[in-house]
């Protein structure tokens, strides 16, 4: 790996179990003696997670106005945490990143695909993930993993809500079948990493 770093992003519905995906992949890396910090959108440094609070338990949300709180967390983000660990070299596993945007803002939300898209280049200055894992799940199965009481402001939206993020997720990874890998969300956590870190193993 040469010194500009590498930056991996996990993608996919609520439930699919990114979060833990991330911590492990990071731990095997460590491990391995790889220099790698992970990381989540929106959040992931201190003036994104509090844009992430408002995000996350805000009411009365507009949909433009969300979608450009998602995108001021990522420009300070990228620019605060991600940026200088990737001038050093680091391996920065990011829970999820503009495949989210898309999915969720434009997708799901129904804002037009090319001005989300434009607004997001803005805010990731242009910055693409060399590798982004897609975990894939149904979400009426994805959603049996989550207790009803402890869902946020997003996860509290219509299953056909999530049916549209997922349309979003396999819509972009065919489109870009070069950077987006799917991962099958359902098999057991010890398989997904497994095939997870030999992608990234190929990548250093
Ligand atoms: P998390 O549950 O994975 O921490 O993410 C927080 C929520 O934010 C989740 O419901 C997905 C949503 N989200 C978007 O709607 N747009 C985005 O750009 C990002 C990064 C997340």
């Amino acid at each position: 790996m040469d010194k500009k770093g590498l930056f991996i992003t996990i993608e996919g519905g609520e439930g699919a179990g990114k979060s833990t995906l991330v911590e492990s992949l990071t731990k095997e890396l460590f491990a391995r003696g790889v220099p790698v910090i992970k990381t989540r959108e929106p959040g992931g440094s201190p003036i994104a997670e509090k844009i992430r609070q408002i995000l996350i338990q805000g009411v009365g949300i507009e949909v433009k106005a969300e979608l450009l709180l998602f995108l001021a967390a990522r420009a300070q983000h990228l620019q605060e945490k991600v940026v200088p660990a990737l001038k050093v070299g680091s391996v920065v596993i990011c829970d999820r990143f503009s495949d989210s945007t898309i999915a969720y803002q434009s997708f799901a939300r129904g804002l037009p695909l090319e001005e989300v898209e434009t607004l997001d280049e803005i805010a990731r200055s242009h910055l693409k993930p060399q590798l982004t894992l897609l975990l894939d799940i149904d979400p009426e199965d994805a959603f049996k993993r989550i207790s009803l009481k402890g869902r946020d402001r997003l996860e509290k939206e219509s299953l056909d809500f999530h049916k549209k993020v997922r349309e979003g997720f396999l819509f972009l990874a065919k489109r870009d079948k070069n950077r987006i890998v799917l991962l099958d969300a359902k098999r057991p956590s010890q398989e997904v990493l497994k095939k997870a870190l030999e992608m990234v193993l190929e990548l250093i």
